[in-house]
C-alpha cells in the first residue's frame, strides 16, 4: 500500500447509483484501486446537508451504495470504504476551514450557487448546505489525497480545497495538508434516457445498476435519436443523438461505434439497428451487476461491517492530519 499516490472520492448517499454514476466514476475507481492507495467516503453528513429533516433517505441509501460499489466492481481489500460521520476529524477540520474562509467565497462557488438556485431555497438555505464546500475539503486533506476523480461539477470544490491548502499551510510553522488534482473521466456527464443533459435521480431520467431486463428495453426504446432522421435511407444527425452518446460511453468496440456512426450520417442505418445493438451491449454490461447486487443488498449486516473496518482504518488516517494541524496551530492534543 504504502508509496502509491492516495486517491480520495465519494458520494453522497441520497439513493442508489446509476449509470452515469458508472461511466463517471465508479469504472474509473475499479481501475484506479489497483494502483492508487484509494479511499471512498460514503458522504451521508454530505447528504444530510439539504436532507436535514429526512435522515431516514440517508440511512436507507447507505446500504444501497454499498451494494453498487461491490457490484461495480470495487473490491475492499484494495479500495478502503468508509463513512463520513464516522470520521469526527473530517468535523473538526472542517470547523477549523470555516475560519479561513470568507462567506463571500463560498457564495461564489458556481456548483453551490447552482444547486442553490436549482432547489430553490431562498430563505431555508441551510447553513450546512452552504458550507459544504468548505467541509469536502475537509474530506479531500484528511487523507491528503493528491488525486480526486470527480465529475466535472465538482472542479470548483477541487479549486476551493486547494485555496484552504493554500491558506491553512501558510498558517502552519511547516507545511501539513497536500494539494489535490481532479481526475475527470471521458465521459464525466452522461445526459439521461431522455437526452436531458444529465442521467439524474430528481430528473428521473436514469438506468439505476440495478435496472430489469424490461427496463433497459423500455429505456433504450424510448430513447431520443435524431428528429430529423425519418426514413431508414435519411442521412442521420451523431451529434446530440443520445443513442451514440451512450454507444460512445458503453460499447467496447471503438471501431464498430466509428463505422456504425458514418454508415448512420451516410444514411441507411436506421434507428432500430442502432437502438438493438446499444440495448445488447446495456443489457450484457448490466446483467451481472444487477445479479451481484440483489445479493449483496440481502446481507446488510456484511455490507455494514465492511463499512465499519474501512472507516476504522480511515479513522487513523484522518486523525493523524487533524493532529498534525492542531499541533500546527498551537491547539492541545490531549
Ligand atoms: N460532492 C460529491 C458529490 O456530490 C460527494 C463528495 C463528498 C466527495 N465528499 C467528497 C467527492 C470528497 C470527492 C471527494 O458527488
Amino acid at each position: 500500500m504504502h508509496g502509491k499516490p492516495i486517491i480520495l472520492t465519494g458520494d453522497r448517499p441520497t439513493g442508489a447509483l446509476h449509470l452515469g454514476h458508472f461511466v463517471g466514476s465508479l469504472r474509473q475507481r475499479v481501475a484506479l484501486q489497483h494502483t492508487h492507495q484509494q479511499f471512498v467516503l460514503v458522504a451521508d453528513l454530505q447528504g444530510l446537508t439539504d436532507n436535514g429533516s429526512n435522515p431516514q433517505k440517508i440511512r436507507d441509501n447507505i446500504p444501497q451504495v454499498l451494494a453498487d460499489y461491490l457490484a461495480a466492481d470495487i473490491d475492499p481489500d484494495l479500495t478502503t470504504i468508509c463513512l463520513q460521520s464516522a470520521l469526527p476529524a473530517l468535523a473538526e477540520l472542517t470547523v477549523l476551514y470555516m475560519n479561513i474562509v470568507t462567506v463571500a467565497r463560498v457564495e461564489r462557488n458556481p456548483t453551490v450557487k447552482n444547486e442553490i438556485a436549482q432547489k430553490g431555497f431562498a430563505r431555508s438555505l441551510p447553513v450546512g448546505f452552504m458550507a459544504y464546500p468548505i467541509s469536502q475539503a475537509a474530506d479531500i486533506t484528511a487523507f491528503k489525497a493528491q488525486y480526486v476523480p470527480v465529475g466535472d461539477d465538482q472542479l470548483p470544490m477541487i479549486e476551493q480545497t486547494n485555496e484552504i491548502v493554500h491558506k491553512m499551510n501558510s498558517l502552519l510553522p511547516a507545511p501539513v495538508l497536500q494539494r489535490c488534482q481532479a481526475i475527470l473521466s471521458d465521459t464525466s456527464r452522461l445526459p439521461g434516457i431522455d437526452g436531458c443533459a444529465k442521467m439524474s435521480k430528481s430528473l428521473g431520467n436514469t438506468l439505476l445498476l440495478s435496472a430489469s431486463e424490461e427496463e433497459i428495453h423500455r429505456a433504450v426504446g424510448a430513447m431520443y435519436t435524431d428528429p430529423h432522421h425519418l426514413k431508414v435511407s435519411d442521412p442521420g444527425q451523431v451529434e446530440g443523438n443520445v443513442v451514440f452518446t451512450y454507444l460512445d460511453a458503453f460499447h467496447p468496440d471503438k471501431a464498430k461505434v466509428a463505422a456504425m456512426k458514418e454508415h448512420y450520417q451516410q444514411g441507411g442505418l436506421g434507428d432500430r439497428n442502432c437502438k438493438n445493438e446499444l440495448e445488447a451491449c446495456l443489457q450484457t454490461l448490466i446483467a451481472p451487476m444487477r445479479e451481484r447486487r440483489a445479493t449483496f443488498i440481502q446481507d446488510k449486516g456484511m455490507l455494514m461491517a465492511m463499512l465499519k473496518k474501512g472507516s476504522q482504518r480511515a479513522h487513523e488516517v484522518t486523525q493523524a492530519t487533524l493532529h498534525e494541524v492542531k499541533r500546527g496551530l498551537g491547539l492541545p492534543t490531549f
